[in-house]
């Protein structure tokens, strides 16, 4: 039994003429300071997690604390704690406690969304739209992240009588600071929740109360060890709330996924740990290099060496203007504006006169890139304009998480030269709300009736009828097609990317607003770009036509979005460019490549991959598509030589290692295979392909048990192909959401319903795979 080194005076909150600046503090300690050492951007190397059970807390709960769920104290959260029974509010040392010597972390933490993800009127609003139905125990599920505290306390129950001086600090400093592990990166709060506490002993052992301020200085080591781990520094750390999934028992249906900002940043260029990007960074950035970068201090005692923001600027532009935190509403409204995302006016193809505006596009030439080529256009042409919205400085998708009420959409204009709109698509209409046939960043969640879910009621979510996204380093291409008026002299494009935290369908919901009030927030707009066609000859730009290592660049993007659009025979034409324009350019070789391999034809592709070898041979991404083809023309062997050395340089790989462990099974090596799925699950403890697969390793090696269980989870995890009719149900009835489902849709004023390709789609037994954005 360890001894605390002293006694602990339980302070509740702190008085706030308590709260002292901590420079005179740090002037006299500076000689005690130890610096740490920055280790952003380490490898993350999972601990050995405990298993559940070994964490369930022995203490009975409460009398009356419900547990609908079974013995599980925080279902349907993940979340656990190592400690037993509950903690009491006073627990956790309040922000204004710590704040009184951290003041400047103190206020940048209170403008930020984590400190006010429990008081909003719209999360409220939300959250009792659950509470109210089902009862508070259901919305464990939400409070393992919006309100730990809460939930630790056990105050998130119907007859729970906690007091809850916590709920307006909502992620306070002790929340985060006190997480010890994260169980795995399954996220829904899978984190280990430990005793709050500001000092550890001389032993290292937790000291639970509030130390007086003397008693932290003189210690300042005890008090870092106490409020400080390595896995802060990591992405899995975030991962542990900003991955979502809804369990069965929050919906009674089945395991949904919602949403993973980590997955996504897991498998980009940001993380350095797969080589599939199409683009490569010099060094990896996680989540805190990017929303907590290291400002420089406004308080003297910081200086030098600045502070870990703890804004966590990102997109909300709510939460600023709700309270009024100008300083978080500028600086939002900045980091949006900043340069993220990329628009590229990049191609026309012009048809000429006479055709009737419902008559298919037949294409002329691709008129590429815009600003380098000459061409003309006559009064009465239909045009085609292809736009590139490339993802550039975002660590995950473009709108990474409840794209269900964020709206983030592109907003296309042509007018005439008169200034009259010709063809709008993404207008906000007098009603407030957003064209519904725009390219939208969003997703349209059905319920099982086939209604939208337009409250952020995700525990009625059911299927997904539209889901837009830009994947990082990916690039979206949109078409837009409209007709030059005649007796025009010219055509001036615009686009713009715009982002609103809500849809307004939400904002009216959840504040009572008619129809029509203005929003209550703001607008952002993104990126813009414009483009200026006249009527008769157009020459390149001049005298600053874009250069050549623009145009490749610009090149690449299109085929990246035509992969994307799964139009390879495109993308295979606009890699081509790329090559043509820089014969050294290792990985255009391997793009041909890899458009070659999706249209199936593998030896055109391995002849690709071997010219890019020609000039970097130990390239792991041609490596790796050459594994693929190999193993598509039944060369197990050949594949299995070819992947395993990129498995092992890149042990979190996961699309490899899904190869691996499909060949290996296929040979009936089943100890090898079980081994690169459990590679797989141990990345994504929900990978559908592992779980669909590893089940038949187990029952081949024996193990009924795991076999068993691993067909719950793959009927969980995989998709629900019955869910399918109430989509196409939906589809029939709103055949813009059904076009703009399509990948090749090309955006024009008056779209018929009649297009034979959603006719198509719309006549298949089941929904197409496609419309699913997989993180690839
Ligand atoms: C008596 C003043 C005082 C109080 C109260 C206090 N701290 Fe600190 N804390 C410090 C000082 C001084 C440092 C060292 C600053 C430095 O990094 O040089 C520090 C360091 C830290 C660090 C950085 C550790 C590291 O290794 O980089 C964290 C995190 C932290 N405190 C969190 C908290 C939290 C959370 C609370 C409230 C529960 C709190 N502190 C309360 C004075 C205080
Ligand atoms: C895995 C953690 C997690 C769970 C579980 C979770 N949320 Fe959230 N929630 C988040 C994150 C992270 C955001 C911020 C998303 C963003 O801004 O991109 C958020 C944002 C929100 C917002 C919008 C807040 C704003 O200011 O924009 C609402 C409303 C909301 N959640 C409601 C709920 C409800 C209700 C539940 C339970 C049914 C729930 N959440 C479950 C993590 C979670
Ligand atoms: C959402 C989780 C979260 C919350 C809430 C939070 N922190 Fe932190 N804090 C972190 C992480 C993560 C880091 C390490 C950041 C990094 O890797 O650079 C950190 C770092 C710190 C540091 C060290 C900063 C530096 O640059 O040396 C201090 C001090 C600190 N936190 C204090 C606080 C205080 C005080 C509060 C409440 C007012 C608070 N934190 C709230 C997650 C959090
Ligand atoms: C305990 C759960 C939890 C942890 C841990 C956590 N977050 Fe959050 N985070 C949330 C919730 C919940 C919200 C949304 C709150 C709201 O808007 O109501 C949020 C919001 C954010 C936002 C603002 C999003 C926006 O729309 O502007 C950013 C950025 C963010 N988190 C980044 C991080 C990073 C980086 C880490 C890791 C260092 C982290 N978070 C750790 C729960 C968490
Ligand atoms: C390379 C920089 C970068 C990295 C790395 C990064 N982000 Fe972001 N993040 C951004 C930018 C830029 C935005 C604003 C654009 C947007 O919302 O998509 C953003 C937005 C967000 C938002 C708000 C999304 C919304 O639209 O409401 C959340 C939450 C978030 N990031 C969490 C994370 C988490 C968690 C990680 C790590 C797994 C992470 N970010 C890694 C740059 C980054």
């Amino acid at each position: 039994m360890t001894v605390p080194i002293f006694e602990v005076p339980i302070v509740a909150t702190p008085h706030p003429s308590t709260r002292l600046s901590l420079r005179p503090i740090l002037v006299a300690i500076s000689i005690l300071l130890f610096i740490s050492p920055c280790i952003h951007g380490q490898a993350y190397s999972a601990p050995s997690a405990p298993s559940r059970s070994d964490l369930l807390p022995e203490v009975q709960p409460p009398h009356g604390y419900a547990l609908p769920f079974g013995s599980g104290l925080y279902l349907p959260s993940e979340a656990q704690s190592n400690f037993p029974g509950f903690l009491r509010p006073e627990d956790f040392p309040s922000a204004a406690y710590c704040g009184h010597c951290h003041q400047e972390v103190h206020d940048q933490w209170r403008q930020s969304a984590h400190a006010n993800s429990f008081r909003t009127p719209w999360y409220l609003k939300n959250v009792h739209l659950l509470t109210d139905a089902r009862g508070l125990a259901y919305s464990r599920h939400c409070e393992g992240c919006h309100n730990p505290a809460g939930m630790f306390t056990g105050a998130i129950d119907d007859k729970a009588t906690v007091a809850r001086p916590n709920d307006d600090d909502g992620i306070t400093c002790m929340v985060c600071h006190s997480i010890q592990q994260i169980l795995n990166t399954s996220g829904t709060g899978s984190y280990i929740m430990g005793k709050p506490a500001v000092m550890v002993d001389r032993d290292g052992q937790p000291v639970p109360g509030l130390p007086t301020d003397k008693q932290i200085l003189d210690h300042l080591d005890w008090h870092r060890k106490a409020v400080m781990r390595p896995l802060y520094h990591t992405a899995e750390y975030c991962s542990v709330c900003h991955k979502a999934a809804v369990p069965k028992i929050l919906n009674g249906y089945k395991w949904l996924r919602s949403f993973s900002a980590f997955d996504e940043w897991q498998q980009s260029s940001w993380s350095r740990e797969s080589p599939m990007p199409f683009y490569t960074k010099p060094q990896q950035s996680t989540c805190q290099d990017c929303h907590m970068p290291v400002e420089p201090a406004l308080t003297k005692e910081y200086a030098g060496r600045g502070i870990a923001s703890h804004r966590w600027v990102g997109a909300n532009t709510a939460i600023p203007a709700y309270f009024n935190y100008s300083e978080q509403a500028k600086r939002v409204e900045a980091f949006l504006k900043e340069d993220k995302v990329d628009i590229d006016i990049f191609a026309l193809t012009v048809e000429h006169s006479s055709s009737a505006a419902s008559a298919p596009f037949k294409p002329t030439t691709l008129i590429a890139p815009l600003g380098s080529v000459p061409f003309s256009v006559m009064a009465g042409d239909f045009i085609r304009v292809d736009v590139v919205v490339r993802n550039k400085q975002i660590g995950h998708a473009l709108v990474p998480e409840l794209r269900d009420f964020y709206e983030c959409w592109l907003d296309f204009e042509a007018t005439d030269s008169a200034g009259h709109t010709i063809y709008r698509s993404g207008a906000i209409n007098d009603k407030h709300h957003l064209d519904r046939t725009a390219r939208a960043y969003t997703q349209t969640i059905l319920t099982r009736r086939g209604t939208v879910v337009d409250r952020h009621d995700i525990w009625n979510g059911y299927i997904r009828a539209y889901d837009a996204t830009v994947l990082p380093g990916r690039s979206d291409l949109v078409r837009y097609r409209f007709r030059v008026p005649i007796g025009m002299t010219g055509v001036h494009v615009s686009v713009a990317l715009r982002y609103r935290r809500f849809n307004r369908t939400f904002m009216e919901w959840a504040f009572d607003k008619k129809t029509d009030d203005p929003d209550p927030f703001p607008t952002v707009t993104m990126a813009t770009a414009s483009f200026d066609i006249n009527t008769g000859v157009n020459l390149p730009h001049s005298p600053d036509p874009p250069s050549v290592a623009v145009d490749k660049v610009r090149w690449n993007n299109y085929g990246i979005g035509m992969v994307d659009r799964q139009m390879f025979a495109e993308a295979f034409n606009a890699f081509e460019h790329v090559v043509k324009l820089d014969p050294k350019y290792e990985p255009g070789y391997v793009n041909l490549a890899i458009a070659d391999y999706m249209r199936g034809r593998y030896d055109d592709a391995l002849k690709w991959i071997g010219q890019s070898a020609t000039l970097d041979a130990a390239d792991p991404r041609a490596q790796y598509y050459k594994g693929l083809c190999l193993r598509w023309q039944k060369h197990y062997i050949e594949a299995i030589a070819t992947l395993e050395p990129i498995a092992q340089k890149y042990p979190r790989f996961r699309q490899v290692h899904q190869e691996l462990g499909y060949i290996y099974l296929t040979l009936h090596r089943y100890a090898e295979s079980k081994a690169h799925y459990e590679a797989v699950l141990a990345i994504d403890p929900d990978d559908a392909t592992a779980h669909r697969w590893i089940g038949a390793d187990y029952a081949a090696l024996g193990d009924r048990a795991d076999a068993d269980k691993e067909a719950i989870l793959a009927a969980q995890t995989n998709a629900d192909t019955s869910a399918g009719w109430v989509l196409q149900r939906y589809w029939r009835e709103n055949p813009d959401i059904a076009r703009k489902s399509m990948p090749a849709h090309t955006y024009s004023p008056g779209d018929a319903f009649d297009d034979a390709n959603v006719k198509r789609v719309l006549d298949l037994q089941n929904p197409p795979s496609f419309i699913w954005i997989e993180h690839e």
